[in-house]
């Protein structure tokens, strides 16, 4: 059965993803396709809508993307985001300049004022917060658009043309910091498209499973398992689809957190899957040694583990006609940097070296579309159990990008002590279901205290928490003090080493999950 299909047409930015996800979460299948698709390839997928992505350029630049002016006589609703806002209107005979006064530039939250009667508000408040990050200003709409809304600074922060359902907005609806972003993106897809909301998780599980089987046709799958969500979730996946074929490696690569190693353990034994863990701890921090810069960890971690499953799929007489397979999931993948965005950072499991991937017949990652919460449902779907599936996540490089500066074993000790405490005043608190993600990161600074008579000088370290439904975007979790000082109180008296603690309050954007 052919799915309704919306396309988001990517021009590079840093949240396009994030509207794929968005639109899928209004129960509408979508693909992003690159805005240098040929438009003949476009209309053949048969689109109920596109939607054009933001991105880094500024549309009157002579080497900006831009797309097949026919797309808009084609009859197919679009959405703009942000550039893709500008370039409708550049494209249809607006004009669109460099915002050279400050009021007209605009990044944050801003508070914007929206007109219900527009099919894009229908049903909405009238005023909310809009996430917006634009340095290009439309100064004069195309004809037959009309303001639909507008800021204290800004008067067209969104345009219309109804008749012919076109709709921009210089603001990111996509992002969790757009009050009604994702009302605003439904009401595209269903006020506008006229979409029915075909696609669900069932469905998603269902064809997966098939094509993993064609795909395997036979052959055996070597998964790499850190027992965190997404492998969990992939290794049920793989177990439904070719059962004892399957074998999970589990590296502990001395960088878990504490008792991490020996849960995963007893999680994954109780299942019957061929389970078999590989203790690297040495291996790991010898190649670690001395290494300060955190891409360049991040690269030999990843290398690594492909080394250790190339090793192991030889003892376990894995040959180059079956499989290795990873739980990648979409914002690894769009994080590591894809098409025109910048790279923010390579998730671990995007660095498999090349000899470590031509040693398989090839790499399967099912679950490279879908985002954390989806992977979540998809885990329900199958039958994991609720704490596997809740598991906050945890970053295939572990401890090493939560060290700042090199990693060696005695500040991965000191670090998992403190992560701890962290964890289990959170969770006697009550407030482990109610954030997203929280740890500790050992920083390399050093500061003055005085404990007991005597001077010290140890090191400072962060204590992070966050809320979030994606990991794309996130805002830090507002944990009570009284919480936070029994904390500080704890790691200061039961953790040598440490001298001095303090809390990150950064959202995302502007800083990341993660300090490295
Ligand atoms: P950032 O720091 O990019 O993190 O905001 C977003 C989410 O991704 C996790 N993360 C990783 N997960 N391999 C992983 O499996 C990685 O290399 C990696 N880097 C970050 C991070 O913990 C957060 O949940």
């Amino acid at each position: 059965m052919k799915h309704e299909l919306v396309i988001v047409l990517d021009f590079g930015g840093q949240y396009n993803q994030l509207i794929a996800r968005r639109v899928r979460e209004c129960n509408v299948y979508c693909e992003v396709k690159p805005y240098t698709t040929p438009l003949a390839e476009l209309k053949a997928m048969e689109p109920i809508g596109i939607i054009f992505t933001g991105g880094p350029n500024s549309v009157y630049l002579e080497d900006s993307p831009h797309v097949d002016p026919e797309i808009f006589t084609w009859g197919v609703p679009v959405l703009g985001i942000c550039y893709g806002c500008q370039l409708m209107a550049y494209t249809l005979g607006g004009l669109v300049t460099e915002a050279t006064d400050d009021s007209a530039r605009e990044y944050g939250k801003t508070q914007t004022f929206y007109d219900t009667s527009c099919k894009l508000f229908q049903g909405l408040p009238q005023e909310g917060i809009s996430w917006m990050s634009h340095g290009d200003y439309m100064a004069r709409v195309p004809e037959g658009f009309s303001l639909v809304a507008h800021s204290n600074a800004c008067p067209n922060v969104a345009i219309a043309d109804e008749a012919r359902g076109f709709y921009g907005v210089q603001y990111h609806p996509e992002v969790n910091h757009t009050q009604h972003g994702t009302d605003m993106i439904r009401n595209f897809l269903y006020q506008v498209c006229g979409a029915k909301g075909d696609w669900t998780m069932e469905d998603f599980c269902r064809r997966t499973v098939a094509s993993l089987r064609e795909k395997i046709d036979g052959g055996r799958v070597l998964l790499a398992l850190s027992g965190g969500v997404d492998s969990s979730v992939l290794a049920a996946l793989l177990a439904e689809a070719i059962g004892d074929r399957l074998t999970c490696v589990f590296v502990d690569h001395g960088l878990m957190r504490k008792n991490e190693g020996g849960e995963v353990e007893e999680a994954f034994r109780k299942w019957d899957v061929q389970f078999v863990r590989v203790d690297a701890e040495e291996r790991f921090l010898s190649k670690l040694a001395g290494v300060e810069d955190p891409q360049e960890k991040r690269r030999i971690i990843g290398a690594e583990f492909g080394y250790v499953f190339r090793d192991e799929a030889e003892r376990f007489g894995i040959t180059n006609q079956d499989y290795l397979a990873q739980g990648t999931i979409y914002p690894d993948v769009i994080e590591s940097g894809k098409g025109d965005a910048d790279v923010i950072k390579s998730h671990h499991n995007r660095l498999l070296p090349p000899e470590v991937v031509a040693r398989f017949k090839g790499v399967l990652e099912p679950l490279d579309l879908l985002f954390k919460d989806e992977v979540r449902q998809l885990g329900r779907e199958l039958g994991l159990p609720e704490y596997l599936v809740m598991r906050q996540p945890f970053p295939g490089p572990g401890l090493a990008i939560r060290i700042i500066g090199a990693v060696t074993k005695e500040k991965a000790d000191t670090l998992r002590e403190a992560d701890y405490i962290y964890r289990e005043e959170i969770a006697k608190a009550g407030w482990d279901t109610k954030i997203s993600q929280y740890f500790a990161v050992l920083t390399d600074t050093r500061s003055v205290g005085v404990q007991g008579d005597g001077r010290t000088y140890d090191s400072l370290l962060a204590l992070r928490g966050v809320t979030t439904t994606d990991f794309m975007t996130a805002d830090w979790a507002r944990i009570p003090y009284e919480v936070l000082d029994k904390v500080s109180v704890r790691i200061i008296n039961e953790v040598p080493g440490i001298n001095r603690i303090c809390y990150d309050i950064t959202s995302k954007p502007p800083a990341t999950i993660e300090w490295e």
